[in-house]
Order: structure tokens, then C-alpha cells, then sequence
């Protein structure tokens, strides 16, 4: 808990008994196909909940550095999309949930192009587009952006990048079928390498939160007050964080917890509460899915016990139909 919260509330009383009720869970494995994933401590686990007023709640490892990983896709999409606007950016990318892995080497049938950007397909196109835009300064404004929705300086984990640009002989199959398909730009490897580095970035469950807290709050930081993505593309970031953002659980998980989330191979999971709530969990070992287990779990209960998800009764939605009625 940090200052601000109070230890006798609801959320704070409720993250600590989930913390302690799933910290017996060891289902899963630590991420091994980039070399230096492997040296996570598989008994990590903190979950953190930042609220759009700048409150947070947290409990167990909140502190600990890992990368990003895949959680870095919806930020990078929202500033595609803000570089280029929405039409440009969907020639290059679909909006459809690909039922399939994370980095399977596929694109849609006929339109050849990547399903969505939350698989690598995808995800690898958006970096090139923004490596088109910015050149070699792409990744230092990504560094930059992603900063500024976490609210203080973030840094990258050069053994991890180096690790994973080494090894990443899949990730470069797929961005020489883009190539092919002339929807990645002639520097490829370029383009790799700004996806390598944004995968490679350190955050902490904290700072998912508030990343998460400020996609709740319209793309501003509820504390720092900096508005890090226009609130259209914030839309788009949780449409498709919604649809795609898990995967191929991507719809067990809408059914199930039903708020745009994001995973990422490091252990990290982010979900937000569209004007509300960013949550976090940090937990290594993964499901068949590549999704953090003690993080699925975690969610499901807040969801059910909160009712956060989007079709929940407690939730109003829109007051549209009160203004004109
Ligand atoms: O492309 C990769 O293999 C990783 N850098 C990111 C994958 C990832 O996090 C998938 N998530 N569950």
C-alpha cells in the first residue's frame, strides 16, 4: 500500500487476500525461448490497482523490475495511429482476433496482412511503421511515451534485448513475410530491432497500473496530470486490448473478466476499467496461453467480486439515452 490508500479499504483488503490465497499457485512456466527470461524467480508476485484519481493499492512484489514484453503492443499501436490516423494504419494491420498464438507466422487470407496488432505479426508491423516515421529515433520516443504514461523515466534491459535480437529467428521469419508483402519498409532488421527494444523496456507492476490507470483516465496521467495518447486512440487501444489482447484466450477472458487487458511473456498482465481502474499482477509462470497464471486468476476474482466487467449489472455504461430521452 502506498501513501494515500488506506489499509482498511476494500481494495487494499481485498488485493492482500488474493495475494495470499493464489501465492500457493505454482501452474505454469517461465517464458525459456528468449534465453534470459529464464532467470525470473518464478515465486514473484505482486498486484497493483491505480485508480484515474492517482490512488494506488498494492501488495507482494510491486517493485521488481521485468520487461514489458507484449504489454509494450497497445502502446506502440496508439502511437501508430497517432502518427499516421486510424485509416492509414488499418492498410497495414486488421482489427481481428486470430484465435491463434502470439507469434504464429500467418496473416489474414486475401488481404494479407497481420490479424491484429497484439500478435507479433502484427505488433512487428506497427514498430516498422514507426520506424518509417521516426527512423532511428523511434525507439527513444517510444521510451519516451511510455514514460510518460508511467509517470517517471523508464529504462530498457540491454541484456534481454541483445538476448532476444540474438535468438528472435521467428520474429525475423515474420518480418521478411511482411517484407514480402511490402508491409514492413526495406529496413526490416531496423524495424526488428525497435520491436526487440520496446519488448526489452523495465517496468514494474507499479508502473503497469498507472500505465493502465492512465488508459482509464483518457490517456492522462492522473497524477503527473501529462497527456500521453489523444483520447481517440486511447478508444482504440482498449477496443483491441478487448478483442486480442489475451490471445488465444482473448475470448475466454472477455467472457470471463471482460475488460481490455494485455500480457506480456515476462509475467506481466495489465487491465483497465474504462474511466476507472488500471490493474496489474506481475507472476512469471505461464499457462499454455502464455498469459501469467496467478494473473488470470487474480482478475477473475476482482471482476467477479468488483463487478468490473463491461456487461456487469453494476455497470451504467453510457448516460446517452438519459441526455436525449
Ligand atoms: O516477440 C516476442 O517473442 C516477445 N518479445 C514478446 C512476446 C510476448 O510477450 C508474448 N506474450 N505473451
Amino acid at each position: 500500500m502506498v501513501p494515500g490508500a488506506s489499509e482498511s479499504h476494500e481494495l487494499q483488503r481485498t488485493i492482500d487476500a488474493l495475494h495470499s490465497r493464489y501465492k500457493p499457485l505454482t501452474d505454469g512456466d517461465v517464458a525459456s525461448y528468449i534465453p534470459e527470461l529464464t532467470k525470473a524467480n518464478p515465486e514473484h508476485f505482486g498486484i497493483c490497482i491505480a485508480t484515474a484519481e492517482g490512488a494506488v493499492f498494492e501488495t507482494g512484489d510491486c517493485d521488481r523490475a521485468f520487461t514489458i514484453q507484449s504489454i509494450s503492443k497497445p502502446f506502440t499501436f496508439g502511437m501508430a495511429i497517432e502518427a499516421y490516423g486510424a485509416e492509414t494504419v488499418a492498410k497495414y494491420v486488421g482489427v481481428e482476433p486470430s484465435g491463434d498464438v502470439f507469434n504464429s507466422i500467418e496473416l489474414m487470407s486475401g488481404s494479407n496482412r497481420p490479424h491484429n496488432p497484439m500478435i507479433n505479426a502484427g505488433a512487428i508491423t506497427v514498430s516498422a511503421l514507426l520506424h518509417a516515421r521516426y527512423g532511428d529515433e523511434a525507439f527513444d520516443l517510444i521510451l519516451e511515451r511510455f514514460s510518460t504514461a508511467a509517470g517517471r523515466r523508464l529504462t530498457i534491459d540491454a541484456d534481454v534485448f541483445e538476448s532476444e535480437r540474438r535468438t528472435g529467428h521467428r520474429n525475423r521469419a515474420i518480418a521478411h513475410l511482411l517484407l514480402n508483402f511490402g508491409l514492413v519498409h526495406d529496413a526490416a532488421e531496423r524495424a526488428l530491432d525497435v520491436y526487440f527494444k520496446q519488448c526489452s523496456i523495465l517496468v514494474t507492476c507499479r508502473d503497469l497500473a498507472m500505465m493502465g490507470a492512465t488508459l482509464a483516465n483518457m490517456g492522462k496521467h492522473p497524477i503527473t496530470g501529462a497527456q500521453a495518447y489523444e483520447i481517440p486512440s486511447v478508444r482504440s487501444m482498449l477496443s483491441i486490448m478487448f478483442t486480442c489482447g489475451m490471445y488465444d484466450y482473448s475470448g475466454e477472458w472477455a467472457y470471463r473478466v471482460g475488460v481490455p487487458a494485455k500480457s506480456g511473456v515476462a509475467g506481466g498482465v495489465i487491465a483497465v476499467v474504462n474511466r476507472q481502474l488500471g490493474i496489474a499482477t506481475y507472476s512469471p509462470r505461464l499457462d499454455k496461453h502464455g498469459n501469467s497464471a496467478r494473473g488470470i486468476e487474480v482478475c477473475v476474482e476482482l471482476a467477479s467480486r468488483f463487478g468490473l466487467h463491461a456487461f456487469d449489472c453494476l455497470n451504467v455504461g453510457s448516460g446517452f439515452l438519459q441526455v436525449i430521452l
